[in-house]
């Protein structure tokens, strides 16, 4: 990180590394920053989050100014999330900054960093929850796994899972525990409708655990949930929720993805609210092109694909979640009908910050409309030419998206 800091500074930051501590603004902790810091940092910069440091103390936050006042003027905190002016998600407030805001940290950050005076602050400051606190079901995984890594650092690995369900039940709200943040690069949770999860991998459809590189995911799997790095819990509107029988067979894969020298042992949980009815059954789908070729020293290279409403009724895109690998930076996602063009997701893309955009409105897909879904991948400083594939090092373009109808 530290080292991700330099090279940045080095290419092209406008502040001197070590820029004077003279105070030169009047933007000040208390008054300004405090408030910003705890709305739109602090979830992640709080001493326990996913970012260094907890910039809810002034005396953190001073000594960071002037790397804040860099990121933040660079765009590149918080971390990217779709452009709310296209549409509004669940959380989009929280995950932009204003221009205004913008302007105040980087003028404090770069004016010294002043703490005001404490008659300035804001009462009953709080970080913002953004775990789901009354969910009603866990699914663990039934054994923890002791990882396996190829010499690329991959694993794959599926179990199916004891369905905790007694009756027809509806999940709500969905979120997810893991064992070792630092390799799980993604959970995909689905049903398998043939009961026979690990058959397309070549086992004998009835082995509770095997390796599941290859395919991507079996041709019978529904999608239930995919969580990756960064991901927010999902939750549906009253009156909405996803069905899952007692009978069904529930199957979780998962991609690790770390240092095959280390040793390391997971076990991760599916967190569920439930319900036992709801007005509108939520299903989820993808779509996405796997036949780009991504060349070395490409900063811009697209790859489109559409997917027609063909299921004979208008349905509605509840939310969408944009998935690339770690060469991906921008994704687009709008509806086409016959004249006209409705954006759905538009945004720079950051592997650490992979969201399920759950809409405050829902997107109309009409018959014959199409969805299309459009990535960039930035491979300038690559050296050979990237495909589709499963692994981190390997791209992929997908557009995951719950809908009802
Ligand atoms: C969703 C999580 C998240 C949010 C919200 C977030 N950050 Fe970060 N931040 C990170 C992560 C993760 C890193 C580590 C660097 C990386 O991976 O890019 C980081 C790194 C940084 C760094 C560089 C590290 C350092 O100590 O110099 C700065 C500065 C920073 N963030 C500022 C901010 C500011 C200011 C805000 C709020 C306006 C913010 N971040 C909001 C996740 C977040």
């Amino acid at each position: 990180m530290l080292f991700l800091l330099a090279a940045c500074t080095g290419a092209d930051d406008p502040t001197p590394p070590d820029s004077s501590s003279a105070t030169t603004t009047d933007v000040t902790w208390y008054r300004d920053i405090e408030p910003i810091s705890y709305a739109k940092c602090a979830a992640c910069h709080d001493g326990t989050g996913v970012g260094p440091g907890d910039w809810t103390s002034y005396e953190e936050a001073s000594a960071a100014g002037d790397r804040i006042a860099w990121w933040v003027d660079q765009g590149e905190m918080p971390l990217p999330a779709s452009d709310p002016e296209c549409r509004t998600y669940a959380g989009h407030e929280r995950m932009n900054l204003t221009d205004e805001e913008i302007a105040a940290l980087v003028a404090w950050g770069d004016g010294g960093t002043p703490l005001g005076d404490e008659a300035d602050q804001t009462p009953d400051l709080s970080i913002p929850v953004v775990t789901l606190t009354d969910t009603d079901t866990d699914l663990p995984m039934f054994e923890a796994h002791t990882l396996q890594l190829n010499d690329q650092g991959n694993e794959y690995w599926c179990q199916v899972l004891d369905n905790p369900f007694e009756e027809t039940t509806y999940i709500t709200g969905i979120d997810v525990d893991l064992g070792d943040r630092e390799v799980v690069h993604h959970m995909v949770l689905a049903i398998d409708q043939n009961k026979n999860a690990g058959i397309e991998y070549g086992t004998d459809g009835a082995t509770a655990q095997f390796e599941c590189s290859n395919p991507v995911v079996e041709s019978d799997w529904l999608l239930i949930h995919a969580w990756t790095p960064g991901m927010e819990p999902v939750e549906f509107a009253e009156g909405q929720g996803y069905k899952v029988e007692p009978d069904q067979q529930i199957v979780l894969q998962m991609h690790y993805f770390g240092d095959p020298a280390e040793t390391y042992t997971d076990l991760s949980t599916y967190r569920f609210r439930t319900t036992d009815s709801v007005d509108q059954v939520v299903e989820m789908g993808a779509f996405g092109p796997t036949d780009f070729q991504i060349a070395p020293g490409d900063g811009a290279a697209t790859a489109t694909d559409g997917l027609k409403n063909t299921f004979g009724t208008d349905i509605e895109i509840l939310g969408a979640f944009p998935h690339m690998h770690l060469l991906g930076s921008h994704f687009r996602s709008w509806v086409a009908s016959d004249d006209t063009e409705i954006c759905v997701l538009d945004g720079r893309y950051d592997f650490d910050h992979q969201m399920t955009y759950m809409f405050e409105e829902p997107v109309d897909l009409k018959e014959g409309d199409r969805l299309k879904f459009e990535c960039t991948w930035d491979n300038s400083a690559g050296t050979e030419t990237v495909s589709f594939g499963e692994g981190t090092d390997e791209e992929m373009c997908f557009l995951l998206f719950y809908y009802t109808y």
